[in-house]
């Protein structure tokens, strides 16, 4: 599978509204005033920002390049860093994630690398693309690349599991469960191309380059009649895995 690759300014054109429906998780997360807290998947670092100006130490993780160049930019502490090979030791007081875990498929490396990375009572607070979501979207990449000859369903990058499926990967962890909610978000798409540009770019890597943009076209056709009203509104079936646990055994993460 090729890897994702992000574009600082692309993000900010197509996706802007990951970050702007971000409030209710960084509510949940509730940062207090010197505590240290660790945001993986920073992105472009407009949450972490947030989180550094409720007066919290923030340190930034992410492994694209250009991601961490802008949210350097905010003057934000960030490390270059692929969330399955980070290795922190009890450090933060907390860890956070929006809209980043459901691009990491090696779930129980990434949540152990954050059990190891809490002091003991550490929170890992986190907003994730859950259970189907963007089904519509991407059942129709899939077959569409099955189409045209290739194995669609290996060439998505994205895990979104259910309530059930997240709770066995922080129990394994060592945390303890408070609160983990499946909640439907239906999101209105300004440039449903353009969304399709910015996300579906491990889909779009399998073919060659001539054949990228009839491939994308294809599928917003084929997602039109369902995602798309008459006034021309594109809506994608988001749904959201919300998620507070609290780390309570501090020997699971070394188990496995
Ligand atoms: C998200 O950022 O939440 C997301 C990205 C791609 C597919 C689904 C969700």
């Amino acid at each position: 599978m090729t890897a994702q690759t992000w574009n600082a300014a692309g993000y900010d054109k197509n996706a802007r509204f990951v970050t702007d429906l971000g409030a209710p998780v960084l509510e949940l997360l509730a940062p207090m005033p010197g505590e240290r807290i660790l945001d993986v998947g920073c992105g472009d670092g407009v949450l972490t920002k947030r989180i550094s100006e409720a007066g919290s130490q923030v340190v930034g993780l992410d492994s694209s390049p250009d991601f961490c160049i802008a949210a350097r930019r905010l003057g934000l502490e960030i490390l270059e860093c692929n969330a399955s090979d980070m290795r922190f030791e009890r450090q933060f007081d907390a860890a956070f994630s929006n809209a980043a875990l459901h691009w990491m498929k090696d779930a129980d490396r990434v949540v152990g690398n954050i059990a190891r990375a809490l002091r003991p009572d550490g929170r890992f607070v986190a907003e994730m693309g859950g259970y189907q979501c963007v089904e519509t979207i991407r059942n129709a990449l899939v077959e569409e690349l099955n189409r045209r000859g290739h194995d669609g369903a290996s060439a998505s990058p994205w895990y979104f599991p259910s309530p059930d499926q997240y709770r066995t990967h922080l129990s394994r962890a060592g945390f303890e469960i408070r609160y983990i909610e499946l909640i439907p978000r239906p999101t209105p798409i300004p440039d449903m191309m353009g969304w399709l540009t910015t996300f579906a770019q491990c889909f779009t890597a399998v073919l060659p380059s001539e054949e990228r943009r009839d491939y994308l076209e294809s599928v917003q056709m084929h997602i039109r009649p369902r995602l798309c009203d008459r006034s021309g509104q594109w809506t994608a079936d988001y749904t959201r895995l919300r998620f507070w646990a609290v780390l309570k055994d501090l020997t699971a993460a070394y188990e496995h």
